[in-house]
């Protein structure tokens, strides 16, 4: 008998273990990636967002240690092997190495809880780096998850992802809150609306007959490089518009209450008025920041219900209209983006969209069921073909699964 997929993949993390380690590892941890379906770039404006985690993972068997040394071996050739201690202010690696995912959230529960014990582990992720799929959050989650367990800290999946997503920080990303969450708490079957400060999650069933395709761009938008200084800059942007506009709603006492964040103004005076006083009072980008929220935050509301009552044409109509607003108001789009965007559509899907950051990685689009072949083939021939990308299940192009969140489990 042969064996495929996760069995195949726990059994070659297994004799990895045994061949670096000398021993058998004692237990298992996964974290998924995620694809955001609406809600793009606003998590970090605390408003609320409708992601759902994926099949593709990050997977570690470990065995946990008598001392607080944490050491990680990569399955793939490509990443070198991790050492670290555990405590309050792990020396960071260089910018965007990997062990600075595995850094984050050792230093981060340092600092917050007397944690000692570390492990030994053999990792693989199968969520494609740098691609808009959290492949960081997944290695963020997993290592995390693994250290709360063995140092008997917290962890329910909210809870640990607030501290995760804080952890994350560590590696030079002002990131909001989204894929920690979704990663950690994510269902089977579902999508999830998240809504931030407090941390909440709704699971919301997607209908049988929906599929999202992913493709990948081929083009890597990797957070730590310049991309991460354009995403920090689109935060602070947003914290600018916010000011400017809160400062016109309490001169014109629009509201008595104090408009300290981006939920404070939409419960003081709704999307509309909000939308009229930013082309008001913010000039040039930062009032095409605004409107992007503003807009992004009114189709996650309306979304949430679209899914459920089921309205795949309707559900698609704000995909595409996400685009259009990270396009043309957030900039953060790429041409690669855009192409694959327009033949998912004319392939058949009824909506697709950049999926994460941008700036290159995957778009995601909804298809009814029987659509799927022809959104596939229409990408296959007309963008991955030309280009020479492989386009099998494995690489670049591939329908969703939605998932359940990270877990642990003795082997
Ligand atoms: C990255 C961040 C998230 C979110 C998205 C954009 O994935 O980690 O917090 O801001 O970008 O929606």
């Amino acid at each position: 008998m042969t064996m495929s997929g996760p069995a195949a993949q726990a059994k070659s993390l297994r004799e990895a273990f045994v061949g670096r380690f000398g021993e058998s590892p004692s237990h298992t941890t996964r974290a998924p990636g995620r694809v955001n379906l609406l809600g793009e770039h606003i998590d970090y404006n605390d408003l609320p967002v409708l992601p759902m985690a994926i099949q593709r993972e990050a997977k570690l068997v470990f065995r946990p240690r008598n001392d607080s040394i944490v050491r990680i071996h990569n399955l793939s050739a490509e990443f070198e092997d991790v050492e670290f201690e555990i405590r309050p202010g792990v020396a960071k690696s260089e910018a965007g190495h990997w062990a600075n995912y595995c850094k984050a959230p050792a230093d981060e529960l340092a600092r917050r809880f007397a944690i000692w014990r570390g492990f030994d582990a053999v990792i693989e992720s199968t969520v494609p780096v740098a691609s808009g799929l959290s492949s960081s959050s997944a290695l963020v989650n997993a290592v995390g998850l693994t250290l709360a367990y063995l140092n008997e800290i917290e962890t329910e999946p909210l809870p640990l992802a607030e501290v995760m997503a804080e952890a994350e920080r560590y590696t030079g990303t002002r990131g909001g809150g989204m894929d920690q969450a979704i990663s950690m708490a994510g269902r089977a079957n579902c999508a999830a609306k998240i809504s931030f400060a407090p941390l909440r999650i709704t699971h919301l069933a997607i209908p049988n007959d929906w599929s999202f395709i992913i493709a990948d761009t081929g083009v890597r938008a990797e957070k730590s490089g310049n991309r991460q200084a354009t995403y920090n800059r689109r935060r602070q942007e947003c914290e600018d518009a916010l000011r400017a506009v809160g400062a016109a709603v309490v001169a014109a006492e629009m509201t008595h209450q104090p408009v300290d964040s981006y939920p404070a103004l939409l419960a003081g005076i709704g999307v509309h008025a909000a939308l009229a006083l930013g082309e008001d009072v913010l000039d040039g980008h930062l009032a095409r920041r605004f409107r992007h929220v503003m807009t992004e935050a009114n189709r996650v509301r309306e979304a949430a219900d679209l899914l459920l009552s089921a309205d795949l044409e309707g559900f698609g109509a704000l995909m595409d209209a996400s685009h259009g607003s990270l396009h043309s108001d957030y900039h953060v789009s790429s041409p690669e983006l855009d192409e694959l965007v327009g033949i998912a559509r004319e392939g058949g899907a009824v909506g697709a969209r950049l999926t994460g950051a941008g700036f290159g990685g995957c778009t995601v689009s909804l298809a009814d069921r029987g659509a799927v072949d022809g959104v596939l083939e229409a990408m296959t021939s007309q963008y991955f073909e030309p280009r020479g990308l492989a386009a099998d299940l494995d690489n670049h192009l591939f329908v969703a699964i939605p998932s359940a969140g990270a877990e642990i489990n003795e082997l």
